[in-house]
């Protein structure tokens, strides 16, 4: 881009200040800050400029929502639902799709989140549970299942590098998609872009709902096609038990002809940190705990949670929903945040928040689903994430919920298992009781 290109671009969506200390910049900084100027959408600026004032945009009335009908698979259904989900892997058109912008800076940990040490014995990263999860699939099922990475500007290169040193965790890289998010420029409450130093534009991720615009803009979306995927596995990267392509869950979002299918399950505690689908009016949203009042949160029905169920963030998606998603923009969330400005050509860090950052949540799509679908399952089975250094979903606790979850595997499976011995299960080696059975392994003499 050239300097006249950039002062037309930044004219068009009332931003020329930022090229107020262009005369004082070196030549690489100029070339750096029209890069970044290239990467803007003056059609975003001008959605943001607009959300400012207003809050959160996404925010609804949802004092009258009403908790979703929500499935409990059991008996036949459950056989049928399974079938149909086999059927769907075995023919190759299921891929999974992993949110891993972010990074484990909550953790105390500098470096994408997936690349984490949470293997309790191996010491294995995030991605590799998810990574041997899906490879443990396509082998039972005989089929690929592309894998799809989306990564930030900040922690592509160290996932990419993580995968590549750790072989693919054994997954065929051509079957693994690396796309990163977009970044968005933050704007002051007079909604002007912030410089955080004379040459550069203060930039943040445009949140998981960006996912959709990255999967265009990469090329994902229309490689799906190419392959012939039709349901997508959504998951996040810091929860290392979720069942990636769990049949019986692929199996309803088919048999339910859903486009937009979320798996639920009933929260720990009335204040727990998820979100909650609601039927709002004639269509389902999505309501973040932050926007739960207290009363929504304890109301109660026949003793029970009215809003029992909270969501993991694991979804199923029709491709060609997130195509047509992907064409049309999305609500904006607005975070009142401290960030660092340019005073008298001298970068300054504010002590309260100065600036709105902006990001789009992929849930927000839930309401323009024609067909949506609910099932319900066991959190200690499939949704421990790792969260917060200490306390609640912290790696502790995960690692806690993990051995757990082998222990009644293999207790399943008719092994005794010490309380005081570590161990950890290769999901390549067994992912269930009948698939330890199977290995022939003499288990006893393992443990
Ligand atoms: C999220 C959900 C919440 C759900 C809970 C389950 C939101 C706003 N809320 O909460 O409804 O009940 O998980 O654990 O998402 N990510 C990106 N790019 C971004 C931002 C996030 O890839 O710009 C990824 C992260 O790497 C992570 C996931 O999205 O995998 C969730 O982000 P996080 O900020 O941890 O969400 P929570 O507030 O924990």
């Amino acid at each position: 881009m050239k300097f006249a290109d950039a002062e037309k671009l930044l004219a068009g969506c009332g931003q020329e200040h930022v090229l107020e200390y262009w005369k004082k910049l070196s030549a690489k900084e100029r070339e750096a800050l029209l890069g970044q100027i290239a990467a803007i959408d003056p059609k975003s600026v001008k959605l943001c400029r607009a959300s400012l004032g207003k809050g959160v945009t996404a925010a609804v009335d949802t004092s009258k929502g009403k908790a979703p009908k929500v499935a409990v698979l059991k008996g036949a259904a459950l056989k049928k639902a399974i079938a149909a989900g086999e059927k769907e892997i075995s023919s190759g058109r299921v891929a999974a799709l992993l949110v891993a912008g972010g990074q484990g800076s909550r953790l105390g940990y500098e470096g994408p989140k997936g690349c984490y040490s949470i293997g309790p014995v191996t010491g294995a990263p995030l991605f590799y549970f998810h990574a041997r999860k899906i490879l443990a699939k396509s082998i039972s099922y005989g089929a690929s299942i592309p894998f799809y990475v989306m990564t930030s500007e900040a922690n592509n290169d160290a996932t990419v590098k993580c995968f590549e040193q750790n072989d693919y965790f054994g997954l065929n890289p051509d079957d693994v998609f690396f796309f990163t998010q977009g970044m968005w420029p933050a704007l002051s409450s007079e909604g002007r872009i912030i410089l955080d130093s004379p040459g550069h534009i203060f930039m943040s991720p445009d949140g998981h709902g960006g996912l959709l615009a990255a999967l265009k803009r990469s090329g994902a979306l229309e490689d799906m096609k190419k392959r012939g995927i039709k349901s997508v596995f959504f998951f996040q990267v810091d929860n290392p038990l979720v069942e990636i392509a769990d049949p019986a869950f692929i199996g309803h979002h088919v048999l339910e002809k859903s486009e937009y299918s979320l798996k639920l399950c009933a929260k720990r505690d009335p204040f727990e940190k998820v979100g909650m689908p609601m039927l709002v009016g004639d269509s389902y949203r999505m309501v973040e705990y932050t926007e739960m009042t207290e009363e929504q949160c304890l109301r109660k029905k026949n003793g029970k949670l009215y809003y029992l169920y909270g969501s993991p963030a694991i979804h199923v998606f029709d491709r060609a929903f997130l195509a047509r998603e992907a064409a049309k923009a999305m609500p904006l969330h607005l975070a009142f945040k401290k960030i660092p400005f340019v005073e008298n050509g001298k970068t300054v860090k504010p002590d309260s928040p100065n600036g709105y950052k902006f990001e789009k949540f992929i849930f927000d799509i839930l309401p323009n689903a024609k067909r949506t679908a609910f099932l319900a399952f066991d959190q200690k089975d499939e949704f421990s994430p790792v969260k917060n250094a200490t306390g609640n979903d912290s790696p502790e606790t995960c690692r806690a919920d993990m051995r757990a979850k082998w222990v009644r595997m293999l207790e399943e499976a008719g092994v005794k298992v010490p309380a005081s011995l570590p161990i950890e299960i290769d999901p390549v080696y067994a992912s269930d009781a009948q698939e330890l059975l199977k290995t022939g392994i003499m288990l006893e003499a393992d443990v």
